[in-house]
């Protein structure tokens, strides 16, 4: 395997390959597993639910894992299902190291676990190490300790401003919307202290100079590692630390309220650090406590995984939480917010495999996840939608169902194509769409109050999936309650709606992860080819003798059949050798 390496990041070459790494050792002793992995994204609160009581648990992921096993992934990611009040669905936790009833027990996750292991899958956990929950048990005592006690300096307490401490410590809002910091009331009754929490006035930040904090973490991690995780999704991996002194920020409008957004794709390594960083995202610091998880990891036989959600850009700067004494992984949110354009998503391809090569890590690659517009209403949407807004009845960019799920169809088709390591999130396998009517009075999503109904949140794309058609809640569970209205209609999204059914989105999931196996994509490289001629909308590659194309332009292409070979895939029907619009194929020369 060639283990040249694209040094221009960002320009579109001739041939980018995956970092260099000996595949045949890596393969033979069974090691980096997560190099090319296809890691399952499941929210355990919409996945299945075993009990009818309309909110998903682990005993339901437990009776559906046949399924991700004939779907054809390596390893399944599990959204936070421990204790917590459910104030952000989850990533409020309140005990790091048990279950949420809700849930089920630490017994039912060994058992998940176990079966997991038993069908040859991976199981990744997620760790919220950024804020607690206001019921854990170290922020009660925070609040019910005195100012400057040990206790309040595990979290980010801070008197107010103005002669009676009325006014915030300083301008920063919430990635919810309102002010990031509340105003906490002493036993006395008095107005106290403020605490900030990036995000909702439940999720108080934790004070990550603080080295009782690191500590606990440690412990955390080794309490999942020794009922034998995988690894981890790290939430908010680019938020730990805070710029000293806690400057006043404005973020630009076209950021995105966790990052990211209004960067360039390309900086060059020498500005990197003059970039503008807002004060409480992709700070330094965090590095040294990525470096300590990691050895943490290291004390462990097989290879665990850590894996940032870090929306940082550029990619050559979010390259730095997966240096090789780092994390492992990080999600590669450039692509997901990628335009589906051909000559964006090349040069967002190039950039992202040449920026993660300088560190030796594999690229990541992700079109939903639970916090973001599903891909088959996104990719029929305008641009404009920033992450976690959602879209709900009153959006004017009204998504057109059909020309959104058969691009999403066409952008998956591409994505698993891709060396290094690919994330689904549940339903997309179905091609299930945004939840856009949801009535305002289901919305539960904190975005939606702390901005007064002004952002829809994230709900849209958190609503059960439907796994039987004609079934209550669609199979979810054995009840017609679910925590989230199922829209009518959804009978054709149903899993057995789909499964065997030639053509199916589920169909057309199985087949391109068999075929991404068969073909080792996931250890692969991308080789475009300029000289068939195709034009500017249109999107050709190899990986490993495979041949992708993809027209994302508005009119048909014709495919030089003989040339390409055999038809292995496509992503909806292709007639006497054209490619119509929003399609993709995959060949291969006989
Ligand atoms: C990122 C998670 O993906 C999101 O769902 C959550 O609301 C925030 N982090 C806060 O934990």
């Amino acid at each position: 395997m060639t283990t040249e390496l694209n040094p221009e990041i960002g320009e579109p070459s001739e041939t980018v390959t995956f970092a260099g790494i000996d595949r045949e050792t890596l393969v033979a002793t069974g090691s980096e597993w997560w190099r090319s992995a296809v890691i399952y994204q499941i929210y355990p609160r919409s996945f299945a639910d075993s009990d009818g009581d309309g909110l998903g648990d682990l005993a339901g992921i437990t009776s559906r894992l046949p399924s991700l096993k004939e779907l054809g992934v390596d390893a399944i990611w599990l959204s936070p299902f421990f204790t917590s009040p459910q104030h952000d669905a989850g990533y409020d936790v309140a005990d790091y190291r048990d279950v949420d009833p809700r849930f089920g027990t630490l017994a039912d996750f060994d058992t998940l676990l176990a079966e997991t292991h038993a069908l040859g899958i991976r199981l990744i956990v997620d760790l919220v190490p950024n804020h607690t929950s206001w019921d854990h048990a170290w922020f009660k005592a925070a609040l019910a300790a005195p100012e400057g006690s040990e206790e309040r300096e595990r979290y980010m307490f801070r008197d107010g401003l103005g002669p009676n401490g009325d006014l915030p410590p300083n301008n920063w809002e919430s990635v919810f919307g309102g002010p990031m910091w509340s105003r906490t009331t002493n036993a006395d009754g008095t107005p106290g202290q403020w605490y900030l929490h990036i995000f909702d006035i439940s999720q108080p930040d934790l004070n990550w100079e603080n080295e009782w904090v690191k500590a606990q973490f440690k412990d955390i991690l080794r309490f999942w590692l020794d009922r034998g995780v995988d690894g981890f999704r790290v939430d908010v991996a680019h938020g730990l630390i805070k710029e000293d002194g806690l400057p006043d920020y404005t973020p630009p409008a076209e950021a995105g309220s966790m990052g990211g957004g209004a960067i360039p794709l390309e900086v060059d390594p020498d500005d990197l650090d003059s970039i503008p960083t807002p004060p409480y995202w992709a700070q330094d610091a965090v590095h040294e406590i990525y470096r300590g998880w990691n050895e943490v990891l290291n004390e462990y036989e097989g290879d665990r995984v850590l894996c940032a959600e870090a929306w940082v850009e550029p990619l050559n700067k979010l390259a730095r939480w997966v240096r090789s004494d780092e994390m492992h992984q990080a999600f590669n949110f450039t692509y997901l917010t990628a335009n589906w354009s051909a000559e964006e998503l090349r040069l967002v391809i190039d950039t992202s495999i040449a920026a993660f090569a300088t560190v030796g890590a594999p690229s990541t690659w992700v079109l939903s996840n639970h916090d973001v517009i599903r891909h088959a209403t996104r990719l029929s949407l305008g641009p404009g939608h920033l992450q976690g807004d959602g879209i709900g009845p009153r959006t004017d960019d009204r998504p057109d169902p059909v020309a959104g799920v058969r691009r999403a169809r066409a952008a998956t088709a591409v994505m698993l194509a891709l060396p290094g390591s690919a994330y689904i999130y549940q339903g997309e396998e179905f091609g299930l769409p945004e939840s856009i009517d949801l009535p305002d009075e289901a919305r539960q999503d904190p975005t939606w109050f702390r901005t007064h109904g002004e952002r829809y949140g994230r709900d849209g794309c958190r609503v059960p999936i439907p796994w039987e058609a004609g079934a209550p809640s669609y199979g979810f569970g054995p009840a017609d309650a679910t925590w989230l209205p199922q829209p009518e209609g959804w009978d054709e999204y149903a899993r057995d709606s789909q499964s065997g059914v030639p053509g199916s989105t589920l169909e057309l999931y199985k087949l391109a992860l068999a075929l991404r196996g068969e073909n080792d994509f996931g250890f692969g490289s991308v080789e475009w080819l300029d000289d068939l001629g195709f034009g500017t909308d249109v999107l050709a590659f190899t990986n490993n003798g495979v041949t992708v194309i993809a027209n994302t332009g508005t009119t048909p292409v014709e495919l030089p059949l003989e040339e390409l070979g055999e038809l292995l895939l496509a992503s909806d029907p292709v007639d006497e050798a054209v490619l119509a619009p929003d399609t993709t194929v995959w060949m291969r020369s006989a």
